[in-house]
């Protein structure tokens, strides 16, 4: 979305296929700069706010890690430690971050907040995870996808299959796959399905309209002659290139029993079995954190085939790529050398005139 005339991340389907390629390449460029030994200063005297309203590992430590590697700087806003949800309100809060930063990422509970907050701030804000979607885990998971084409394959003839429940990690994959054009297929219980979740969303958030995922999965399918499907049949996992599952803890809900979880989801767990029924060749991928034994096996997320580890690494990747393309407008209005060698003369000029060392 663009709002007070900058463009923010909330949503990959805000971006055109060419858009989120170019990001995705820019990503992997930069990747193979630094493991050259060269770290491209682009976010040279940047500062980043971090809010997090849930814990995190790898959102959190890949866009810190990404701001350093960069040569700017972050900020830990973790929950309890800003205003954010006291009495100042979300516009606020982002009234202010606009003066004091350079752009900002929220890790919010309800996706409503990101978006508030991206219509007050006149910085790039990135949605680091909400209810609704994951965007910066599909660029990752886009980078890991292109590192790991089966031989012969283009992105377009790659089918995807995403095992267990719907959350918005699964919505947030189908919506990347089908803007891609690319196929994509949830295979999860009834119930469970990515538009199931959705409509507790909806009657949880009646005030809110949550953007369906199946009508966005259509009109990108459309364009880009992808496609999906979500099923309870087994069948459907014939043929992928890449099976990929999260945790089964609901999205929207309280979380089941163990007991309920188990009996819910244990056909779609990743395992042997699972995989053998794909494609010779086919990948495990993971966002994680992963519930071992539940929703994977030890012996598939720890396999030849796990691609889970590699993705996590490529969240630093997409942080990078999307910090840079995020703020391409800022570097294109930096100050011109003689400016700043102007401004230089200036404050030495009032300093010594003072007497100020
Ligand atoms: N996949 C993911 O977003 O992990 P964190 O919750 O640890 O950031």
């Amino acid at each position: 979305m663009y709002a007070n005339g900058v463009r923010h991340f909330i949503e990959t389907n805000d971006f055109t296929k060419q858009e989120i390629l170019d990001i995705a390449y820019l990503s992997l460029e930069i990747k193979n700069c630094i493991k050259n030994g060269y770290n491209p200063p682009l976010l040279k005297g940047k500062t980043l706010g971090m809010i997090f309203q849930q814990g995190s590992t790898r959102t959190r430590v890949s866009f810190e890690t990404a701001m350093e590697q960069l040569g700017g700087h972050a900020q830990y806003l973790g929950p309890g430690m800003i205003q954010l949800g006291g009495h100042e309100t979300i516009g606020d809060t982002g009234k202010v971050l606009s003066q004091l930063i350079d752009v900002v990422m929220a890790r919010v509970i309800d996706h409503q907040t990101v978006v508030d907050l991206a219509n007050a701030c006149s910085i790039p804000v990135l949605n680091g995870m909400s209810d609704w979607n994951h965007p910066t885990q599909e660029i990752g998971d886009l980078c890991t996808i292109l590192e790991n084409l089966p031989r012969g394959k283009k992105l377009e003839d790659c089918k995807v299959v995403f095992a267990g429940d719907g959350t918005q990690v699964c919505a947030s994959l189908g919506m990347l796959c089908t803007k891609l054009g690319m196929s994509f297929v949830q295979y999860g219980p009834k119930g469970k399905w990515v538009q199931d979740a959705l409509k507790i969303a909806n009657d949880k958030r009646p005030d809110v309209t949550y953007g369906d995922y199946i009508k966005i999965m259509e009109e990108n399918c459309k364009e880009s002659g992808g496609s999906f499907l979500i099923t309870d049949d087994r069948n459907a996992v014939k043929g992928a290139d890449f099976i990929y599952t999260d945790v089964w803890y609901g999205l929207y809900e309280s979380e089941l029993s163990e007991e309920e979880r188990i009996a819910t989801f244990k056909d779609y767990q990743v395992n042997r079995e699972l995989m053998q029924i794909a494609n010779l060749g086919c990948k495990f991928m993971h966002c994680l954190p992963a519930t071992r034994g539940e929703d994977v096996t030890d012996e598939v997320a720890d396999s030849d085939v796990s691609l889970c580890w590699e993705e996590a690494g490529n969240r630093l990747t997409a942080m990078r790529g999307l910090l840079v393309y995020l703020t391409q407008y800022q570097r294109a209005a930096e100050p011109s050398e003689l400016q700043k060698e102007a401004a230089k003369e200036s404050l030495e000029k009032f300093m010594a005139e003072r007497n100020i060392i």
